[in-house]
């Protein structure tokens, strides 16, 4: 059997490939990362040829640096930016639009308008999510209603649908010449348009967002051998897993029992709750969404808090205040201090995502005094990813009555002491970075291997998982509360900006 398994991430900010052995360690890696496309404000896309090409010079560098070929791969796994929409002409394989991208507020008047009747959370009982920008079904419907003769092209199934996993294993898997339409459950469960216990289109929401059958993926369980790789360097590999990235996070950190969670800080951060067979619906502002589905088993559900901006937020004091030279100067800059010198910044850019759900919502920052200096900025936007963590951690107890013994952590911010120690210190509750925290291809890489018998079960995958560092609250409980207080003062702030 060949040796290794790889992993597709693709990202919201870069595309990597991943070589992991049996033991999850990684191989080899490449990454590149492409372009943002913001046309105004609110409004965030990608260019999809540029994401192809970017996979494959990635796959290909991943493979040359530990001088491997296919053959090496047992198979590979899928993994990406969820909601993230692209829609294509099935006949040249191109885009007719950029992806709309997950954080884009584009359909804001297309959720008012749905949400006018019945309210936002019209759809939550088949779909397990509130009418929002957020997901791909009414950024579809945006393609179809404002691309020229797009409606009647989908009807006729010559325009494709698909999140960027549909789209990749188009190409991968030959696109005009027999490449598959498909997708996994867990990637279908965020388009809204999918039923959450058939595991089916929903045909009634179909109709009311009048979305055409024809221009779907298939559906597919997360861990399954879908087709084989037609294009180099991978020709020949099977495609074996798929999953939407914080899915892919949760498999990776084998959260496979009821109650186990994990926190991913990327561009935004997700808390991912595992429920079992058991959908439960929300009452305190999460989404319910599939989890995994592996092979014939049936579903495995969960609770998710999405947190749209976490490490954007830091990109963003980098790109656009310039208030730091690259991402990792921020912990020194904030530690410079001795806390936020009463400084707060709510990361609205995209409106407020779990709990509260407020598409009309902007960015804020409060509780400026001539006293505040660069330094304050800095500790309040990592302040805030903490913040926002405990505002889901909240919902998450209340919503499945499970007190949270432990917050299993992975994503790129976790690198960050002061960040690890402050949401310790928010959550009362320790913090675990396990010894491999790319659990996002991890992830992909078990479904994967999983459906080729690389691995036998998910106990194999388990035996993997090992603690690096745990992170112990210290901070007096007044003093965590009275922050706290402040920030959700903070956040009330940043409601009904947009008119
Ligand atoms: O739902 C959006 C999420 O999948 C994006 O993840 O890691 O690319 O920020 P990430």
């Amino acid at each position: 059997m060949s040796q290794y398994i790889g992993a597709i991430d693709l990202g919201t900010t870069s595309s990597r490939f991943i070589v992991f052995d049996r033991a999850g360690q990684i191989v080899s890696m490449a990454q590149k990362e492409h372009r943002q496309i913001y046309p105004q404000p609110g409004w965030v896309e990608h260019d999809p040829m540029e994401i192809l090409h970017n996979v494959n010079e990635v796959t290909g560098a991943a493979l040359a640096k530990a001088g491997l070929n296919a053959g090496d791969l047992a198979a590979i796994g899928i993994t990406n930016q969820r909601e993230t929409t692209v829609l294509w002409d099935k006949a040249s394989s191109k885009p007719v639009h950029n992806a709309l991208v997950w954080m884009d507020t584009r359909t804001d008047a297309l959720v008012s308008s749905f949400a006018k009747f019945g309210g936002k959370d019209r759809f939550r009982a088949q779909t397990g999510l509130p009418l929002t920008t957020y997901f791909s079904g009414l950024k579809l419907r945006w393609l179809l209603d404002q691309l020229p003769e797009a409606r009647t092209r989908a009807e006729n199934g010559d325009l494709l649908f698909g999140t960027m996993d549909s789209w990749l294993i188009w190409h991968l898997t030959g696109g005009t010449r027999g490449g598959r339409h498909i997708t996994d459950v867990t990637n279908a469960s965020r388009t809204q348009l999918m039923n959450l216990a058939t595991c089916k289109w929903d045909e009634d929401i179909l109709e009311a967002f009048a979305i055409p059958k024809a221009c779907l993926p298939q559906i597919l369980p997360s861990s399954q051998i879908y087709g084989e790789v037609t294009t180099v360097p991978l020709r020949g590999t099977p495609i074996a897993g798929i999953l939407g990235d914080q899915q892919a996070a949760l498999v990776g950190q084998t959260c496979f029992v009821p109650g186990e969670a994990k926190n991913t800080y990327g561009t935004g951060s997700f808390l991912l709750m595992n429920t079992g067979r058991k959908i439960v619906p929300s009452q305190a502002g999460l989404l319910t969404t599939v989890a995994y589905q592996f092979g014939d088993e049936p579903p495995c559900y969960a609770l998710e808090g999405s947190i749209a901006i976490t490490g954007a937020l830091v990109q963003w004091l980098r790109d656009n205040l310039n208030l730091i030279e690259k991402a990792a100067d921020i912990e020194p800059l904030a530690a410079s201090v001795e806390d936020n010198g009463g400084v707060y910044i709510v990361p609205a850019f995209s409106g407020l995502y779990a709990p509260y759900w407020k598409d009309d919502a902007r960015g804020v920052i409060v509780g400026l005094t001539r006293y505040a200096n660069r330094a304050h900025i800095a500790r309040a936007a990592l302040e805030s990813a903490a913040f926002q963590v405990r505002d889901v951690v909240e919902a998450m107890q209340a919503d499945s009555g499970i007190e949270l013994k432990a917050l299993r952590v992975d994503g790129g911010m976790v690198c960050n002491n002061l960040l690890m120690q402050f949401q310790s210190d928010m959550l009362a509750a320790p913090v675990v970075r396990p010894r491999i925290t790319e659990t996002t291809a991890l992830g992909a890489a078990y479904a994967a291997g999983l459906a080729v018998g690389y691995w036998k079960n998910t106990d194999d995958l388990r035996a993997n998982w090992s603690v690096d560092h745990t992170w112990s609250p210290i901070m007096p409980n007044e003093q965590r509360e009275t922050y706290y207080r402040y920030w959700k003062r903070a956040v009330t702030r940043s409601f009904d900006w947009v008119e």
